[in-house]
């Protein structure tokens, strides 16, 4: 949340600060603004509202310079306002900040009681009032930065930027990412790579409690006791920077489209042509485990619900599924039995990350699910898996959601297969399913003007309610999910066996429920769930394959049909429709969809 970016340039900095911003607008675009040293003074140009505002407030008011500091704003302390805005201004020193200062009550406590007047309500402003207090002592920036640095609490990445000083940057990073980019005689700093790809592919990540000095020609990194560091420059691949919407309208229509072939390619690495699952095979044991803890936020979560269900079947295992807020600040009993299976699309999700630190100062072995492979999570795991979904931009995770099934699945059945409960042939049956998802897939997507058409109806609603069973539980919790995040309908996900203690009170005519059921064993008992609703005169919009269909009489008001799918396919394939009916949704109500109200992609406090 929040994006910040730096450079010292050769050119004019502010419309590269404005280029740098849109690539990290998705991490907050509630406030935006730029600092540049014009004529060596420090001036900023902040504006309220999305980035398209501070760049029209830039054509009306420019600013020159070849030195600057840009900021996204996803507001945590202060309203969304010009003068929350950062970056924050105190003396001759401009902050740009990513994060929580945890004791800026107190930081602003004591520099009141000294005469110091605010002018926002930003914990920022301590920083940039710490920062400034020291220059006035008569420290040089470096030491100024330093001593506000030795002040902080709370986990932030940080750029700092002096009047009359062209040629200098300092970055720190505690808790939230920050990366270095190394140009020509130019220097950049970025909350990620993405940032700065239009820039530089040399990339260097700060690691936890690093800050560093940078000039156009120099980075020097120390660490967190000061001690002068050198930290790996990696040439970050061509692809990892592709942030562009194609032939589509929205980041998320172009990720929903993606999924076929980001899902082949994730398979053609794990699976392989000989579908053993080699890699997995290598890298993990898990007969060494009494029981696996799935930790994450969000869709991530969601995903581990279904994960548990396919661990449970496949290898017999205990499985616990936590919300890594809750789970970080339980005291959960964790030790060298425990295997943490922690899944985040970014790798920087504050609670995730917090809660693998957990499971590691207790003992316990700590794998990822990742999509960003240079981020923290990855970086502090024992093993890290890609999931190969490449960059992620829509504000409603898609792709990585399927990516993120497809390799615990892929991990159930290596579990499955380690631990005895899975013979040969049966892996290679599962694996070859596997191997069909990405046909199924683009089957489910072709169903989009059916989802569409049904969205006119829905997105009429102000409350919608998702059922399903088994593994489909937790699709009608990210079918809810996805649908309220983006078109902001009222939607709750429920196992179609609770319906009838409690939630079908909310049943009428005015209450859509989707109901996700795919023809199997259970088929019967959601029918009978979709007999209760009707029979309440409220909408069903089934979602099923033919043999379901054709099973439910014609009574659903709306049907999707999807192909035959089985356990472990299903929900991968079932979340096909529902992140399309979400789309629609969206469109319906013209919303925005790939920066929804009040959200932010990458959550990096608490
Ligand atoms: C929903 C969504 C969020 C994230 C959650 C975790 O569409 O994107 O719920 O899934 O914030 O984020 P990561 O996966 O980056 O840890």
């Amino acid at each position: 949340m929040c994006g910040i970016v730096g450079i010292l340039g050769r050119h004019q900095v502010a419309p590269i600060l404005i280029e740098a911003l849109k690539r990290l607008e998705y991490r907050g675009y509630d406030s935006a603004g730029i600092a540049t040293l014009d004529d060596g003074h420090l001036v900023r140009r902040r504006s309220v509202g999305k980035l398209v505002n501070l760049s029209d407030l830039l054509v009306r008011d420019p600013v020159r310079g070849e030195s600057g500091i840009g900021h996204t704003r996803w507001a945590t302390h202060g309203r969304p306002n010009e003068t929350n805005a950062h970056p924050h201004q105190a003396g001759s020193v401009a902050v740009v900040h990513n994060g929580i200062i945890e004791n800026f009550r107190e930081l602003r406590a004591e520099l009141e009681a000294t005469g110091t007047g605010f002018e926002t309500e930003t914990d920022t402003e301590i920083i940039a009032q710490l920062c400034n207090r020291e220059l006035k002592a008569g420290r040089s920036p470096v030491e100024a930065a330093r001593a506000t640095l030795a002040r902080l609490r709370g986990a932030f990445a940080l750029c700092f930027l002096f009047d009359g000083e062209r040629d200098l940057l300092i970055a720190a990073r505690r808790g939230s990412p920050l990366a270095i980019g190394y140009g020509e005689g130019e220097m950049y700093v970025g909350s990620d790579a993405l940032a700065l790809g239009p820039m530089t592919h040399r990339i260097c990540y700060l690691e936890e409690g690093d800050h560093a000095i940078l000039t156009r020609t120099s980075a020097e990194i120390f660490d967190a006791d000061g001690q002068r560091v050198e930290r790996p420059i990696a040439d970050i691949p061509q692809e990892n920077f592709h942030a562009e919407k194609g032939r589509f309208r929205h980041f998320m229509a172009k990720e929903i489209h993606e999924q076929p072939s980001v899902i082949a390619q994730s398979l053609q690495r794990y699976l392989g042509s000989d579908l053993r699952l080699s890699e997995f095979e290598e890298r993990l044991d898990f007969t060494a485990c009494e029981r696996i803890v799935l930790v994450a936020c969000g869709t991530a979560n969601y995903a581990c619900h279904v994960a548990k269900y396919w661990f449970e079947t496949l290898a017999r295992m205990n499985v616990e599924i936590e919300i890594a807020s809750e789970f970080r600040y339980r005291e959960p009993p964790v030790g060298p039995e425990t295997l943490g299976i922690f899944v985040s699309q970014s790798g920087e999700t504050a609670d995730t990350l917090a809660a693998l630190r957990y499971v590691r100062a207790h003992g316990g072995r700590i794998v990822s699910v990742i999509n960003v492979e240079t981020s923290t999570i990855a970086r502090e795991s024992d093993v890290a898996l890609p999931i190969l979904a490449g960059p992620e931009i829509g504000v409603a995770s898609t792709k990585a959601f399927t990516c993120q099934l497809l390799v615990l699945a892929m991990l159930a059945i290596t579990a499955g297969r380690q631990r005895g409960k899975l013979d040969a042939a049966e892996c290679t049956r599962l694996a070859e399913a596997l191997s069909g998802v990405p046909g199924l897939i683009a089957q489910a997507l072709a169903l989009e003007e059916d989802v569409a058409e049904t969205a006119k109806s829905v997105a009429r609603a102000r409350d919608v309610l998702f059922l399903g069973r088994g593994p489909m539980f937790p699709l009608a919790l990210e079918g809810a999910l996805k649908l309220k995040e983006i078109s902001y309908i009222h939607a709750e996900g429920y196992a179609s066996g609770e319906l009838k203690h409690g939630p079908i009170a909310l049943v009428d005519q005015e209450v859509p429920v989707v109901v996700l059921a795919p023809y199997g064993p259970l088929f019967e008992k959601s029918l009978s769930n979709m007999e209760e609703v009707i029979a309440r005169s409220g909408e069903i919009v089934l979602l099923s394959d033919a043999n379901g269909l054709a099973m439910s009489g014609g009574k659903a008001a709306h049907t999707l049909e999807l192909p035959s799918v089985e356990a472990l396919t299903g929900p991968i394939v079932y979340a096909i429709p529902l992140q399309l009916l979400a789309y629609h949704c969206a469109i319906q109500k013209g919303t925005d969809v790939d920066q929804p109200r009040n959200l932010a992609k990458s959550v990096t406090v608490e």
